[in-house]
């Protein structure tokens, strides 16, 4: 049979949120979604125009797929705002992806030593790297609980693995993560009742190149230096196989399972 003559096989119509899509991981993100037909909408999110110029480039090429939004993911008002404009536009989201983090910004620089240690800068890095992601969590549940599956996926790192630190250091920025993982295995519990259909990911990335592993990455060999094309590749690859009884869980890039 001529696959010319046969009628189009309507793909599944889906809806995406991708949270810090300026650049690094969540811009490419949203540059790889725009090459998967069956998502049909993307909502993306930037801080400042000035530093979204790429990402704002990308909606004047997709004014109908690709939808961007101010947030600052310390301020709860600006989630709940952003809640509404998504549904101003659609009643249900497939998949969201937070790739929101910070290590370094300013004079924020990850501590080498307890000397270094600055209670204010401590709560940045839990402001921006646990509990954005919790309060997501939180404005979410309208979007993500409906009859088809949703993944809901926070960009951790391995270093926020308690089990897994053996090298010390970094104590604002491994102990948020370490809560983010938290906060995610508890909101997972709690989206299995009200929303089962969700399941709730923690992903490391792998090192990759971007500005927020570039001052770090000279001890890096250049086959562990991922780009942001195969980071975001290999993570939805992850996404795409994960199960109900995979919610809560944190995943490397490879799809192994790692220590909390
Ligand atoms: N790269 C790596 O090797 C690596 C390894 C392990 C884990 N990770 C994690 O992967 C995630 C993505 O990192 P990346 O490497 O892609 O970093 P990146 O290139 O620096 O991108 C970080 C993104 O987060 C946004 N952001 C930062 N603070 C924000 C805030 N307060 N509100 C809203 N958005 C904010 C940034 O927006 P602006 O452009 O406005 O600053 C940017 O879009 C992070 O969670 C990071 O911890 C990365």
């Amino acid at each position: 049979m001529s696959l010319a003559n046969s009628p189009a096989i309507a793909l599944p119509s889906e809806s995406a949120l991708i949270l810090g899509a300026t650049q690094g991981i969540g811009l490419g993100f949203v540059k790889h979604l725009l090459q998967q037909p069956n998502i049909s909408r993307i909502f993306a999110t930037y801080r400042t125009a000035e530093a979204a110029g790429e990402l704002l480039e990308l909606q004047t090429a997709n004014p109908d797929r690709l939808i961007c939004t101010v947030l600052d993911i310390t301020d709860e008002s600006k989630i709940a705002a952003l809640i509404q404009t998504i549904q101003i536009n659609t009643q249900c989201l497939h998949w969201v992806v937070n790739c929101v983090g910070v290590l370094h910004e300013g004079t924020l620089q990850p501590e080498k030593s307890l000397s270094q240690l600055d209670p204010e800068r401590l709560m940045r890095y839990f402001q921006v790297n646990s509990i954005g992601a919790v309060l997501l969590a939180k404005h979410l549940v309208p979007l993500l609980r409906h009859g088809d599956r949703s993944i809901f996926a926070t960009i951790s790192a391995k270093v926020g693995s308690i089990g897994d630190n053996q090298l010390g250091g970094w104590y604002g920025y491994r102990a948020s993560k370490a809560a983010l993982n938290m906060f995610m295995k508890t909101a997972a519990i709690e989206y299995g009742r009200k929303s089962p259909n969700t399941i709730i990911a923690l992903l490391h990335p792998g090192t990759t190149n971007t500005r927020l592993s570039q001052p770090f990455q000279k001890n890096v060999p250049p086959e562990k230096l991922f780009s942001t094309e195969r980071t975001v590749a290999q993570l939805w690859t992850v996404l795409n196989g994960l199960e109900p009884t995979h919610s809560g869980q944190f995943f490397s890039w490879d799809g192994t399972e790692l220590p909390w």
